[in-house]
């Protein structure tokens, strides 16, 4: 076992930041302000957030900033009450799944690889067994010289993890290496550390999500109030859970996650073509997506201009997406969504059959908390053998987490070979 594995054995319990606790170790740069963000994105995976400041950190961000985005007591060693010291640094260091230095000047790395622990900060990176990464950020005649190289070096070769800084214009004025990478890619290089983990791991999951727009004219388009929550819900949850995520999604407001490959397309026809050239023919398929099923046969290059009282418009079929993958469906377990005003089971049930699928997510829009744009729903999962299971009032997370628990063991039979449905299809009526 290298020497990184003895030192770390290496974060515990679920993949993805959700649940995890954080230590978020700031130094004094003035790249700290970036990590503001860097923690508000991690709270909003659901990581716990600890942020641990040094002195000179608190000159560039104060302290109250890290504690309202972080929602936890910030801790700072010089402030601290002296007999406080000992029971912080052992419970943040044991608390820890993972330890992230954010800017990390030359001094921290030094005094890291030196085995120095004059400051909380130090000393909690030198009791933690969870990984470290370090993300350096300094002048870029600092960031070259062979000494910090040599400590970065030897960090590295005793596991330490490091995040290349980039390129670009630094504080000093000066054009080189040395900036902090910006707060996703940080969040990124966080959740790759818990990658790999989690009851998804090594599962491909591609999801469909939010509205698409097919245009009429230049400046009109056929499309819903789809924002995409429920979709990229799942996304996060999955790559949470170790999962190799695909989110394919049509206009929305809400931005790419960590751990997640997103392509951003507007019309069916482009989800469809992202979906058909994404599906591997493995792992899951999660279909959130409110895809608008007919558009005008051709959109117009010019705005149509008012005139006429009543104005007809010609729509033909857009390609559906979940039945294009149903029909090419041999291992992946495909989940599809029905949003119904209506004859909720009933519909649900023709839509699973129809589209081969081996579980479909129903909900009635028109119950409150259920719509579209709000961040709850009521489903009811309808199984191809008949059983349905209601779901209650929850959060789009918390259905996100049900069905992929829900799938898994279909997941897992498919990936051993899975020869034929482990479930009868019912009767769609
Ligand atoms: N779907 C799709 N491509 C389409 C239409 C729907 O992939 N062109 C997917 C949705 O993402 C959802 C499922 O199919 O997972 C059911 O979508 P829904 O709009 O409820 O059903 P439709 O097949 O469009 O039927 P209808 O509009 O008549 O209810």
């Amino acid at each position: 076992m290298s020497a990184a594995g003895d030192l770390f054995p290496g974060p515990r319990g679920p993949a993805g930041p959700a649940g995890r606790t954080v230590i978020v170790g700031v130094t004094g740069g003035i790249a700290a302000y970036k990590v503001c963000e860097v923690v508000s994105r991690l709270v909003k995976l659901g990581a716990r957030v600890y942020v641990v400041m040094t002195r000179a950190a608190t000159k560039f961000v104060a302290p109250l900033t890290f504690q309202t985005l972080s929602g936890n007591p910030v801790f700072i060693e010089m402030l601290e009450p002296p007999q406080l010291f000992n029971v912080e640094h052992v419970a943040l260091a044991e608390k820890a799944d993972l330890c992230v230095i954010a800017p990390a000047t030359a001094n921290i790395v030094a005094k890291i690889a030196n085995g120095i622990c004059d400051d909380l900060l130090t000393t909690v990176i030198c009791a933690t067994r969870a990984p470290v990464l370090i993300c350096p950020a300094m002048n870029h005649n600092m960031y070259t010289n062979p000494i910090y190289q040599a400590n970065e070096k030897r960090l590295r070769q005793l596991g330490y993890r490091f995040l290349e800084p980039g390129y670009g214009r630094l504080a000093s004025g000066v054009v080189g290496r040395g900036r902090l990478p910006e707060p996703p890619e940080i969040v990124s290089a966080i959740a790759s550390v818990f990658a790999g983990q989690g009851d998804y791991a090594g599962i491909e999951v591609l999801v469909t999500a939010g509205p698409t727009r097919e245009f009429i004219d230049p400046v009109r388009c056929l499309s819903n109030p789809s924002s995409g929550k429920m979709g990229f819900a799942v996304a996060e949850a999955a790559a949470a859970r170790g999962a190799t995520v695909h989110l394919i999604t049509g206009p929305s407001h809400l931005p790419d996650q960590a751990g997640v490959a997103v392509t951003r397309v507007v019309t069916a026809a482009e989800m469809h073509d992202a979906a058909i050239a994404a599906f591997s023919g493995d792992g899951v398929v999660i279909a959130t997506a409110a895809v608008s099923d007919y558009r005008p046969p051709v959109a117009l290059q010019h705005k149509i201009k008012k005139g006429a009282a009543h104005l007809t418009l010609e729509l033909e079929l857009t390609p559906d997406v979940l039945g294009s993958l149903g029909a090419r469906k041999e291992r992946a377990v495909l989940v599809g969504f029905a949003a119904e005003t209506e004859d909720l089971i009933a519909n649900a049930r023709h839509k699973l059959v129809r589209k081969n699928l081996d579980l479909i997510v129903a909900n009635d829009i028109t119950e409150p908390g259920a719509g579209f744009e709000t961040d709850t729903n009521i489903a009811h999962l309808v199984w191809p053998d008949g059983r349905i299971e209601q779901r209650p009032l929850e959060t789009k997370r918390e259905l996100a987490e049900h069905i992929l628990t829900a799938v898994l063991p279909l997941v897992q039979r498919g990936a051993e070979g899975r020869d034929e449905s482990p479930v009868t299809r019912g009767d769609p009526d």
